[in-house]
């Protein structure tokens, strides 16, 4: 879709002019991209749900150059879409109409570790596997791991707030990001790149653009706090004949697995045909109606493997679990966790993704699919639930052979109606970014959606920064 079939009208920005070009040819000389080919790629979001036509994109590599690039754009009202590795899911990495891009990609620097602390500084555009890589050379390993990780940049997980797949062991960015570096609007620098696990000095005001999508600054560095890699590792992949029995092996896995869990996801019998079909992966455990996948990771392989073989015992006797396959060594971990992380992408070859991202109470979690499959019927393609289960989070998806207004209509409002009603939330970790903005009523009262425009308008107030995003215009 392009934004005018989204019916967004352009807000009275600048346009880039020859001057704006040669201005940034002056301040970071061969870093401006103009040339309309290269530019394809970065104008369009990973799904290739939405696309805009940006003119320019820049490559800064420092805050310095960055606060230029600000001061310059406050000062001629020229909107920007600040983007890492593009790989958000709602919309919001890319431009709507010819905001300039202004790319990370080139501020990809370590600049301090402390193996005492665990504590982490990097540059913004770090790519989250590089500096996983990084630190399990040094023994440590990142807070948090997703799917996207061989592109993501550290200031997008940031700017999104990311979960994924390691939320439920080391929490979520909110805890362990302790300092971040922001250019604001105007070009200022903030520099709040604490190094402390405690510090109650005023407001924390890092907790402002953890999780703003771009519209408040432009995260250029962080500090983050880095767990010690595991010593043992270990995964099992289960199949369930019920959610029942998925929600049972939770609670199960809670009490016999304690402090060694580190993963609880699941998945249900569609999504594993699709990544089956579309990406040739063998499931190995197959005729279930819903799988499970448990990582436990602690610092004493015997242990570890006695509390899992316990618990495995336990839930095979109770008729908890029909069947499953456990993994320690790296090679079978990494294939088995391929079957869980490649469910996004084996979705993009079903056909037209249309993908939920909800919040709700975990024993109501599966109902949701239930009801949205019953609802659609034969207009969709798939409905398919899978996500982090331990976190309450639920992924819904449906496909359909292509775009549909109408199936559209059919599925929006009616699950964020179905979400509000329990009290959850219709983003628990994408975001709102372009996508969602007008449906941030049905998980915040009126009252905090004012206050956070109150809060945009007083750090950007000419709203140059990711326009369209996140928040409803405000009346
Ligand atoms: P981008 O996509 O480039 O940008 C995302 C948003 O952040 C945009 O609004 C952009 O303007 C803003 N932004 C980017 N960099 C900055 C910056 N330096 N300063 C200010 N704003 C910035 N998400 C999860 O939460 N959990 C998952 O498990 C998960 N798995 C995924 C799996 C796959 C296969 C894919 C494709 C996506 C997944 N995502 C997941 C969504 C996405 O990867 C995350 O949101 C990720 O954190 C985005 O990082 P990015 O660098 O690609 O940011
Ligand atoms: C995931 O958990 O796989 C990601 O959040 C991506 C998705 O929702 O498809
Ligand atoms: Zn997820």
């Amino acid at each position: 879709l392009t934004s005018e079939q989204y019916g967004v009208k352009r807000l009275p920005f600048s346009h880039v002019s020859d001057s704006d070009i040669a201005f940034f040819e002056h301040l970071i000389p061969g870093r401006v991209i103009t040339d309309p080919d290269e530019l394809r790629l970065f104008n369009v979001d990973w799904l290739q749900s939405v696309r805009g036509c940006s003119k320019m994109l820049l490559r800064p590599r420092t805050a310095a150059e960055i606060s230029e690039i600000l001061r310059y754009c406050n000062k001629r009202k020229l909107a920007v879409n600040p983007q890492g590795g593009n790989t958000g899911l709602v919309g919001g990495s890319v431009p709507v109409f010819d905001e300039i891009i202004i790319s990370t990609a080139l501020m990809n620097q370590v600049i301090s570790f402390n193996s005492v602390s665990g504590i982490l500084v990097c540059q913004a555009g770090c790519i989250l596997e590089n500096l996983n890589q990084y630190l399990e050379e040094l023994d440590f390993i990142m807070p948090l791991d997703l799917g996207a990780k061989g592109s993501c940049h550290i200031g997008g997980n940031v700017a999104t707030n990311a979960g994924g797949l390691r939320l439920l062991r080391y929490g979520s960015l909110r805890g362990t990001v302790l300092g971040l570096e922001v250019v604001l609007a105007d070009g200022s620098i903030l520099n709040c790149l604490a190094s402390l696990r405690k510090d109650n000095t005023g407001y924390d005001l890092k907790q402002l653009f953890i999780g703003s999508e771009g519209t408040l600054g432009i995260i250029t560095a962080v500090s983050i706090l880095c767990p010690r890699k595991p010593k043992s590792v270990n995964l099992v992949f289960l199949g369930c004949q019920s959610f029942s029995q998925v929600l049972g092996t939770f609670t199960t896995c809670k009490g016999m697995l304690g402090e060694i869990l580190s993963a609880y996801e699941f998945m249900d019998d569609k999504c594993m045909k699709l990544v089956e079909n579309h990406l040739k992966l063998s499931n190995p455990v197959t005729g279930n109606p819903f799988y499970i996948l448990i990582e436990t990771s602690g610092s004493n392989s015997v242990h570890d493997e006695e509390k899992l073989n316990n618990f495995l015992e336990h839930v095979m006797a109770s008729g908890l679990v029909t069947d499953g396959t456990v993994a320690t060594e790296d090679k079978k971990i990494k294939m088995l966790w391929s079957l869980r992380e490649r469910i996004t992408e084996a979705l993009t070859h079903d056909g037209c993704v249309y993908k939920y991202d909800l919040s709700l109470p975990v024993e109501r979690l599966y109902d949701l699919v239930i009801d949205t499959r019953a609802r659609l019927g034969k207009t969709a393609k798939n409905v398919v639930g899978y996500g982090h289960l331990g976190d309450g989070n639920l992924h819904l998806n449906i496909t359909a052979e292509s775009y549909s207004h109408s199936l559209l209509d059919a599925i929006e409002p009616f699950v964020y109606e179905w979400t509000a009603q329990y009290n959850g939330s219709i983003s628990a970790e994408h975001g709102l970014g372009f996508k969602k903005k007008h449906y941030i009523q049905y998980s915040k009262p009126k009252e905090a959606v004012l206050l956070m425009q109150q809060v945009k308008a007083m750090l950007d107030p000419k709203g140059i920064l990711n326009p369209y995003k996140t928040l409803p215009a405000s009346s």
